[in-house]
């Protein structure tokens, strides 16, 4: 059996600007496997969210390739890179990008109704992960209508619902105090139980802690912990 969800080779990546080239990854490896739990850590600026937006197909690199589920992602063409993400991954961003015109519960089922899975399903499964993070009383309220903690627990609920094979998350507790950090890191602790494949970037060496493999991002480069 492959139990290689990812394997990202030779990635780099360069900015072009009007009168600069900005060159912020250099030739890096990652291999993930199910039911693992990796933590990327590099400060402000080492290219984290540059390497989770490419092995994550949302950016494309200079160089290198990344295989996702056994398929060569950055060959694809977008709809096709959007349609792996929307069925295979999930995404907690630093700021939680929910949409602000829609109740929680509806935030976390749009991704399975654009899946195709029937709203009916869809609603039942986003109200089952509402519940299991602690909010399902929240499942009315709008996203400015609930704390910053709160919408965080959201988008990992809106990340699990079409139960990816992968989850992203960029620094999700970037912006919250220790009291939400440490609730959040219960519930990214319970993924991990249950045997989530995960790949979380952060700066933070209490959040590296929750992984099963760290690795820190330095000078463009990737090295293990
Ligand atoms: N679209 C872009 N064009 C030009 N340079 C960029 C672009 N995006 C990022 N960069 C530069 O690439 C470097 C890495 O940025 P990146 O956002 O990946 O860092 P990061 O580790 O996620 O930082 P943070 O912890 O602050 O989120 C930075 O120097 C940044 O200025
Ligand atoms: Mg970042």
């Amino acid at each position: 059996m492959n139990d290689m969800i990812l394997d990202a080779s030779g990635l780099s990546k360069t900015y072009f600007l009007k009168n600069e080239t900005i060159g912020v990854l250099h030739g890096v490896d990652l291999k993930v496997k199910k039911g693992r739990f990796v933590v990327i850590l590099g400060p402000s600026g080492s290219g984290k969210s540059t390497l989770l937006h490419l092995i994550s197909g949302l950016d494309r690199p200079t160089q290198g390739t990344v295989v996702f589920d056994s398929v060569d992602i950055t060959s694809h063409d977008d709809v096709r890179l959007s349609q792996i993400r929307n069925k295979k991954m999930g995404f907690v961003f630093q700021f939680h990008h929910l949409l602000s015109e829609f109740s929680c519960l509806e935030n976390v089922a749009l991704p399975a109704l654009v899946n195709g899975v029937s709203p009916s399903s869809a609603y039942e499964k986003a109200l089952d992960l509402l519940d299991r993070f602690d909010i399902g009383d929240k499942k009315n309220r709008l996203p400015d209508e609930i704390s910053g903690g709160e919408r965080q627990r959201v988008a990992i609920a809106r990340a699990m619902v079409n139960d990816p094979l992968m989850i992203f998350a960029d620094e999700p507790t970037g912006n919250l105090d220790e009291g939400n950090t440490n609730k959040l890191l219960e519930v990214f602790g319970g993924l991990k139980k249950e045997g989530r494949t995960i790949v979380l970037v952060t700066h933070s060496l209490e959040i590296a802690k929750v992984g099963t493999e760290v690795y820190r991002l330095k000078e463009g480069r990737l090295d293990a912990v």
